[in-house]
């Protein structure tokens, strides 16, 4: 297994290029089932993730064409052999159930294995399901499959009132609502611009949506929905990420294709903490110049809260503030698994169940850690540039599934980071 060797070398400078967003792309990629028409996606991610739902979406028949120049993603599901989504693919990847609603919609019956747990607490697709279910879906959950189908009719549009917000679960709705017979009407649905950019596509699909972005979304059922050409939004969680690279070994860093409305809540934390944060012309400069970070606290929340998705990111730098910072986990129950491996290398960080609390050390010390997901990953890859000495992070499979080029990236502002091929 290849290993990523870190070495603290204190400011960076330059620009870090962001990707396309692997969480859009995941949801855009199955809605080629929809139509019979291509959907070509543009800035899609270079990402192992994106690779597994391309061979989930093949093993339906749907012909997906790898990554071309200028990242462009073609897809047809004009010929789907299939409708069964199977374990052997679906339980390395939980959005593979994004596929149901899809499928559904479109040929009124679908077997999907069912995700099963990870590394980040139980994630149960219940309200996938449910969601299904208020549109007339038959469900049935037998050997470790939900066998779906629909009276014959199809789906009908309904009022789909989500218990808690759920990403998946709006986007599953979303989908299926489309081809629905009627109106459907998703209340507490997700605001994530995740959401929003597939309500665009969908909607250069033929799609009637009304309200994405917002808590609640409409939308009227039509017959059929044809092709489109997508461009894939920036990944806020790259975005983020980089963010805090200058954040936290001081410096100055451009990020490409970042705006301020794709991480607003991140950026007053930034703020709070002491980072600049400014709007240029091609993205978002950031800068540490002087002084230690302060300390601040941080809840995770659906957008437009702070995400979860770079909480454990934002712990890797307040680490070193000064003073103690209280960061409260609300989304993923066992979301501090980094918290340990940030200890390794002089952190102090107490975790009583959702809630840890991060009391700020003058510097930390490289040490050789592990990481056990993808965000993980990353923030020990952080943590690792303001160390003193060498950092070797393990098990960096997680990262690809997240991060295209995370070495050269970080690289090409002067970080000392290499990747090291395993046996
Ligand atoms: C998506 C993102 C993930 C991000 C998360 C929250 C993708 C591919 N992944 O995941 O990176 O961390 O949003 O922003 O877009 N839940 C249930 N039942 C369900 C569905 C969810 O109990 O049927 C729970 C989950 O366990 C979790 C919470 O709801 O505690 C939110 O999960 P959800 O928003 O659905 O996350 P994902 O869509 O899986």
């Amino acid at each position: 297994m290849d290993s990523i060797i870190v070495t603290g070398n204190g400011p960076l400078s330059g620009r870090i290029p962001i990707a396309g967003a692997k969480n859009a792309c995941l949801t855009l990629m199955p809605a080629t089932l929809l139509s019979d028409e291509p959907l070509t996606l543009t800035n899609a991610p270079r990402l192992s993730d994106i690779r597994t739902m391309t061979l989930l979406l093949q093993s339906l028949g749907a012909e997906v064409q790898g990554l071309q120049e200028g990242q462009v993603q073609a897809m047809s599901s004009h010929a789907l052999t299939s409708t069964r989504a199977e374990y052997d693919i679906v339980r390395k990847m939980r959005a593979s159930i994004l596929v149901l609603g899809p499928l559904l919609a479109r040929f009124g019956h679908a077997e999907v294995s069912l995700p099963g747990g990870c590394a980040i607490g139980a994630r149960p697709v219940d309200l996938h399901l449910r969601a299904l279910e208020a549109m007339g879906a038959e469900l049935d959950l037998r050997e470790g499959y939900v066998h779906a189908k629909v009276p014959s009719g199809g789906l009908r549009g309904g009022i789909v009132e989500f218990p808690f917000v759920s990403v998946g679960a709006t986007e599953n709705a979303l989908m299926a609502a489309t081809l629905a017979k009627g109106t459907t009407v998703l209340k507490n649905a997700a605001r994530e611009p995740e959401i929003v950019d597939l309500a665009q596509c969908l909607r250069k699909m033929g799609a009637q949506i009304e309200g994405e972005g917002t808590d609640t979304i409409e939308i009227q059922g039509v017959d059929r929905l044809g092709g489109a050409t997508h461009r894939v939004v920036t990944d806020r969680i790259e975005l983020g990420t980089y963010m805090l690279a200058p954040a936290i070994c001081g410096g100055e860093v451009e990020l490409l294709g970042g705006t301020i409305d794709l991480v607003r809540a991140f950026c007053e934390k930034l703020d709070e903490a002491g980072i600049s944060v400014e709007e240029t012309t091609d993205g978002l400069r950031v800068s540490r110049k002087n002084g230690r970070v302060k300390a601040v606290d941080v809840i995770t929340e659906p957008f437009p809260g702070f995400p979860t998705d770079l909480q454990a990111q934002m712990m890797a730098l307040l680490c070193t503030a000064e003073g103690t910072s209280v960061l409260e986990e609300k989304i993923f129950e066992n979301r501090f698994m980094h918290a340990p491996e940030l200890m390794r290398m002089g952190a102090k960080i107490d975790v009583h169940g959702g809630t840890a609390k991060v009391t700020g050390v003058d510097s930390l010390k490289g040490a050789p850690v592990m990481a056990t997901d993808l965000r993980a990953s990353v923030s020990l890859i952080l943590a690792g540039l303001a160390a003193e000495g060498e950092t070797v992070v393990n098990r960096v499979y997680h990262l690809d599934r997240g991060y295209e080029q995370v070495v050269r990236k970080l690289q090409g502002v002067g970080a000392r980071i290499e990747r090291v091929r395993g046996e």
